[in-house]
């Protein structure tokens, strides 16, 4: 018997990757937590004992570094991120029942413990590695963090480990005229005692694990190559400073982010069951009956599918029951892209669209698998609005009315049994779709249902029989029918479509109960309809497109897998400048002559600014803290000598300066009383 027909109540525990604390959730990341939510929110509805957890994944050099940079405490970025992902997350409707943080008390008393346990095991080793080491900042630097030209194409500025102009790896120690990316000093090679995990005593756990239906079959293949090339053992500890948790008994060393980021898994979830008495050991003890899902990209695989279930097997505790992959978003058939604008915060798309079009988007794309999702813009407008609004929406609103108008809300008894009877065996198989994730399967199953229900509307024509005398009782049925296949879609959708399966409650005074599905609703009053959705716009599309282009630079921290700095942003680990090329910045005090709305930009005012010699055009993304008036005849600071920047509302000629962290808290610069336009400031 499968998971999915099986009636016992399973205790099951998910997560889904822990972002990290040093930037915005995007629509790359909402593939996943859209994917797990809607998983844990069908095993909830099917009556499972199911919990959801997560947490910022908070320790490493780049949250360190950045908040170096914002002159502020790593905990006080870490906190103020946290907040905003919650706040994105909830946008989306994904529902955790915890969201903690890898820095918190519980995470380091688990990695604490599981290195320990390690360590008594024999599976710690420690050696003398040298590394490339920053002498200014008194730091030792990951690739990542060292800048130079690349050795075959001679770009200038790329990262110590790739070119991204040619492509080339290589190490940092071939780079043509290196550089620390954080102070600018030149590295040194330097020696320093590091600790290892030692995986490749795990090669025999780690095949059988790896075969035992832990893992969809690409990512098992994937792994079997790995395992057979040879493992590696994995260096664990980084030298401070390091934003992390210190190693017991070795100071100054601090455990790797990628040690106790999976471990943040145990932290939040034993805060949950701290919070709510549930039994912590019965999910995480060896042979443990409950399940344990981890959900995630899959370029973290290597993590999860093979240091953490060794160490978690080292330590004395159950390994996950699987570990469910998926593959990367592209945007239109193409890498997500700040100049096309699609690179999308979940923000941004929160500010223009419904969050349950993506939901159902997302959805009717999915597989098990690990492939590529491409988000196609007209595709996704047309599916929502085909599917949802066309189809599903529609067959309630059809019928509605006339229970509304003419039976004083009240449904009649059903009378097409035998073709509710198919919508309630599909459950079956909907069932099997959602535990299998073959999400888009269900989708399309779902729409064909809908088309079923449509149809039958079409044939039975109720605003036909509406006028005719004596059907009162006909009618009534038609729309009892055709409200319970509703009901049953609309059942079926709950865990895509949260927000409209509540309302579709509210309407039909009912709760959705996919395990009581079969008991139509008769003889019932249900509540008038209002509109559930409405259509997507290409137009509210394009708006999006348009805030997400003028994201303006602002400073983003380098990631553990840094992106490319893309055109027009700051890079995020700028080094020191020296005086000279300060120098070249021409500063001047300007007058804000003129500031106006730009027509289609959400957050941009075109300035006018007088620079005593002239006037500038001046595009500036202040507008969420300013008014017009409140800037005409201001003075301000501009960079002149910025090269023109062609945007897609004009030509932008130069940048005012401005402070703060965004929305309404943004401050243009203002000078003294006595400066005047066209100054210089030196
Ligand atoms: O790749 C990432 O974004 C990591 N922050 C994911 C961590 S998942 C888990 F291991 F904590
Ligand atoms: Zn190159």
């Amino acid at each position: 018997m499968t998971q999915a027909s099986a009636s016992k109540q399973r205790d099951i525990l998910v997560t889904s990757a822990l972002p990290y604390a040093n930037g915005p959730i995007h629509l790359g990341h909402l593939l996943e937590y859209i994917q797990t939510d809607i998983w844990v929110r069908y095993q909830k509805m099917r009556g499972h004992n199911c919990y959801y957890v997560c947490a910022d994944d908070a320790h490493g050099t780049a949250i360190m570094l950045r908040a170096e940079r914002e002159g502020i405490t790593s905990e006080a970025l870490i906190k103020r991120i946290s907040e905003e992902h919650q706040q994105d997350f909830s946008g989306f409707h994904i529902r955790f029942d915890n969201y903690h943080s890898t820095h918190s008390e519980e995470n380091r008393s688990f990695s604490e413990y599981i290195y320990r346990q390690l360590q008594a095991n024999g599976h710690i080793a420690t050696r003398q590695i040298t590394q490339s080491f920053d002498p200014e900042k008194n730091m030792f630097l990951a690739d990542r963090f060292i800048k130079g030209t690349c050795p075959k194409c001679k770009a200038e500025d790329q990262y110590g480990d790739n070119c991204e102009a040619c492509g080339a790896t290589y190490t940092p120690a071939e780079l043509i005229n290196p550089r620390s990316a954080v102070s600018g000093a030149t590295p040194i090679e330097k020696e320093s005692e590091h600790y290892f995990f030692r995986l490749p005593e795990f090669a025999d756990f780690l095949k059988h694990w790896t075969r035992s239906g832990t893992l969809q079959p690409q990512v098992a293949n994937k792994l079997a190559e790995w395992l057979d090339a040879g493992l590696q053992e994995w260096d664990i500890s980084r030298d401070a400073p390091y934003f992390g948790f210190e190693i017991p008994d070795a100071p100054g060393k601090y455990f790797y982010v990628w040690l106790d980021a999976p471990i943040g898994y145990l932290a939040s979830f034993k805060n949950l069951c701290e919070r709510e008495g549930i039994d912590f050991d019965h999910f995480w003890k060896p042979e443990s009956t409950a399940e344990v899902y981890h959900f995630i990209g899959k370029d973290i695989i290597n993590f999860h599918a093979l240091f953490w279930p060794s160490m978690l097997h080292s330590a004395g505790f159950r390994t996950p029951s699987a570990i469910y992959a998926h593959g990367f978003v592209t945007v239109n058939g193409k890498k997500m892209s700040k100049s096309r604008g699609t690179f999308i915060m979940a923000r941004t798309f929160l500010d223009h669209l419904n969050p349950e079009y993506l939901r159902y988007y997302f959805a009717a794309k999915l597989t098990g698998g690990v492939d590529d999702m491409d988000l196609n813009l007209e595709d996704f407008a047309f599916r929502v609005n085909s599917d949802l609004v066309g189809k599903v929406v529609n067959i309630a609103s059809r019928s509605a009315g006339f229970i509304t108008k003419r039976f004083n809300g009240q449904l009649g008894t059903v009378t097409e049994s035998d073709k509710l009877n198919v919508f309630v065996a599909a459950g079956d198989e909907l069932a099997e779709c959602y535990e299998n994730r073959e999400f888009g399967r269900g989708m399309r199953r779902i729409m064909e249902l809908a088309d079923i229900a449509n149809q039958y509307v079409n044939d039975e024509q109720p605003w036909v029989i509406a006028k005719e005398e004596g059907q009162d009782d006909r009618l009534q049925a038609i729309c009892t029918n055709a409200l319970n296949m509703f009901r049953l879609l609309m059942t079926y959708l709950a865990p895509v479509l949260p927000e409209t399966a509540r309302a579709s409650e509210d309407f039909l005074n009912t709760r959705l109960d996919w395990n009581n599905r079969a008991a139509h609703l008769e003889n019932h009053g249900i509540n008038k309809f209002k509109a559930l959705m409405s259509r997507v716009e290409m137009k509210q599309i394009d708006t999006m497109l348009d805030a997400s282009k003028e994201e303006l630079p602002t400073a983003t921290a380098a990631t553990t897998k840094p992106e490319a700095p893309a055109a027009g942003m700051i890079d995020p680990i700028a080094a020191e400048i020296d005086f000279e090329t300060f120098a070249k910045v021409d500063l001047r005090v300007v007058e804000i002559v003129k500031a106006e709305p730009v027509e289609g930009a959400d957050k941009l005012l075109r300035l006018t600014l007088n620079i005593g010699e002239g006037e500038r055009n001046v595009f500036a993304g202040i507008k969420s803290a300013y008014t017009p008036e409140q800037l005409q005849g201001r003075l301000t600071v501009m960079v002149a000598n910025l090269k023109p920047r062609k945007m897609k509302f004009g030509v932008s000629e130069g940048m005012v300066l401005a402070a703060g962290p965004g929305g309404k808290d943004i401050f243009i610069l203002s000078p003294d009383a006595g400066a005047t336009p066209g100054m210089r400031i030196m």
